[in-house]
Formats: structure tokens, sequence, C-alpha cells
């Protein structure tokens, strides 16, 4: 059989997260998407990678795993160290031995957020927080073990019906608490993990390389983003009642990884890479997801 007859095999590593669940319900008549966990694959151990990436024989790689704590890390360097660096550059070992193209992806948080226009791929890293470095490290082994097969694709502020994240937080906390403070002197642009897996997945089967940003369109603060959520949520009869949320400064609430102050981030190269990808604005993908999300409580109750 020819290889254009067959269908393509792209193993994701990592399972459980929000970009690797929402990759798990892409695969087509052309394409299949197997999703590996911890229980099947150590990504620190070189030489077991090894093995368990051949027996697959896939066409491509995508990596979704990563120590995403932000502020956990600042305490567990060492543990951050592995997953974001070690195990990428273990990945990117192992992929130039077998031949295979590998997505990485990686994060706002490599720029230093002093800038004050959208932040180009090619601009200087600064990252402040020790999840920041560790992903930066781990996109440098990417670019110096393979460079011509490998593809990063930097990302912001990522959310789904998945796992834990400001949303789903936001929804819990509104129906919690009488009032909520949220910082709104940090920009960025929200992201719908369904649309990064599908970049993701087209990076992996088209062998798109270089650095590349993706988020959804527009531009937010936090707190831009909490209203947005408790409008749309009451609207979808998600919440009950609005409470009154107050726009705070960074300094009001003090964590232990520091966060860059702007991290938009230009997609320009996006656009020309992936032509067939509509970039959506943020809004208009929360509001998908909590679709999405009273779907699947509905279902639950029924
Ligand atoms: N979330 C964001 O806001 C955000 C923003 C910018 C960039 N990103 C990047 O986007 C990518 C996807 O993020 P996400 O939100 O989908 O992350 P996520 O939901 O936190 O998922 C990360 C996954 O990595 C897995 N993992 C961690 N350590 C592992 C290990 N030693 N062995 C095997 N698996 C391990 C975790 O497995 P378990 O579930 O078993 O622990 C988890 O399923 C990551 O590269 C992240 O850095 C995310």
């Amino acid at each position: 059989m020819s290889t254009q007859n067959r269908q393509m095999k792209i193993l994701v590593i990592g399972k459980n997260g929000q970009l690797a669940q929402e990759l798990s319900s892409l695969s087509t008549v052309n394409v299949e998407v197997i999703c590996l966990g911890r229980e099947q694959i150590d990504i620190i151990d070189k030489s077991s990678l090894f093995k368990t990436i051949k027996k697959q024989n896939a066409d491509a790689v995508i990596n979704a795993c990563a120590y995403t704590a932000v502020d956990l890390a600042e305490k567990e360097p060492e543990q951050a160290y592995k997953i974001n660096t070690l195990a990428v550059k273990n990945l990117a070992e192992v992929c130039k031995e077998l031949s295979l193209h590998l997505v990485q992806i990686s994060t706002d948080f490599v720029f230093s957020g002093l800038k004050s226009s959208p932040y180009l791929p090619n601009d200087d890293i600064a990252p402040l927080s020790v999840y920041g470095k560790t992903k930066a490290e781990g996109e440098q082994h990417l670019t110096q073990i393979i460079p011509k097969s490998s593809c990063t694709i930097r990302t912001s502020w990522v959310y789904s019906c998945y796992g834990n994240n400001f949303v789903k937080s936001m929804i819990r906390l509104m129906a919690e608490k009488p009032e909520l403070g949220i910082i709104c002197d940090q920009i960025g642009t929200p992201t719908y993990a369904k649309g990064l897996a599908k970049i993701a997945l087209t990076a992996a089967v088209e062998k798109v390389t270089g650095t590349h940003h993706w988020t959804d369109a527009g531009v937010a603060s936090w707190y831009d983003f909490a209203v947005a959520i408790q409008e749309l949520a009451i609207e979808k009869g998600l919440l009950v009642e609005a409470i009154p949320i107050k726009a705070i400064n960074t300094e009001s609430y003090p964590t232990p990884a520091k966060r860059p102050s702007y991290s938009v981030l230009d997609k320009s190269s996006s656009i020309f890479s992936f032509p067939n990808l509509p970039i959506i604005h943020w809004r208009k993908q929360l509001s998908c997801m909590l679709d999405e999300l009273k779907n699947e409580k509905e279902e639950k109750q029924s």
C-alpha cells in the first residue's frame, strides 16, 4: 500500500491534559491520533522513550505533556526542568534517531512582557519564571537538535472543558463568593484548546517547521476575560446571578512566579503557514466552550 493511501499515525505524548484530550477526538479516516499517558510512556528515561515510540510506528509526534503548575515550579525547579527541558531534549534526540517530525507546545511566558506590541516568534526571549525558563530551554533543544524536522507552537491562557483552568475556576468561584478581585494589568489572549489541537495536528501532518504563535484572536486582561465569562455563563444558564468583579493590580495579588504584564502573540506566521485554520475571536471561542460545558452538565443530569 502506498503512503498516500494509508492512514497517517500521529503519536501524542501525554493523555490527560487539556490539549491531549482535545487531540484525542481529532482522528479521521486519514489520520489516526494515538495518545500515550504516564502509564505507557516514561518521558524522562530516554531508552524506554525510544523503545515505546519506535514500537508505535508513527509518522509524527506531538508533545502535549508539560509541567504546567507555574507557581509550584518556583518551589520544584528540578521537577519542572525534567519535564519541560530534559524530556523535550530526550524526545528531540529520539525523533532524530527515528526520523520523526516533532511538534512541541511552548508558552508566552518565555517573554519578559516589557514589549507593548505583539511578540513575534523571533523576538528575544527573557522568561521571568522557572516555568518560562524551563519551557524556553526545551524550545532551544528542539532548534539545536532537529531544526529541520520540528515545529514549536507558542500559545497562552489555554482553557477547555477538561482539567483545571481559569474559565472553570471562575465559574466555580462566581457561584461561591460574594465578590471577586481579578487582575487587570496583565494583558494577553485566551486560547481555546480545541483550536490549539487543530494547529498542533496540522503541524504534525503537514510537517510544518519553525516557531509559530497561536492564540485566539483579540486581546484581553484577566479582568476582561472574567467579566466575559460571567456574562456568557449567566446567558447560558451556567450561573444564576452576577457578583461584583473588581479590577485589581498584580501588586495586590502577589504570586510566587512573576508573569509577563504584556504577552500578546503576533500570529502572522501562523496565518501564512496554516492558511486553512481560521483565527477566531476569544469571546466567540469562550461561548463555544461554555456551550460544550453546558451540554456536558445536562448530559450528566439526564
Ligand atoms: N495551560 C495554559 O494556560 C498554557 C499556556 C501556554 C502554554 N501552554 C502549553 O501548552 C501545552 C499543553 O498544556 P495543557 O494546558 O494541555 O497542560 P495540562 O492540562 O497541564 O496537561 C499537561 C499534561 O502533562 C502530563 N505530564 C506532566 N508530567 C508528566 C510526566 N512526567 N510524564 C507524563 N506526562 C506528564 C500531565 O499528566 P497527568 O495528568 O498524568 O499529570 C498532563 O496530562 C503545554 O506544553 C503547556 O506548557 C499551556
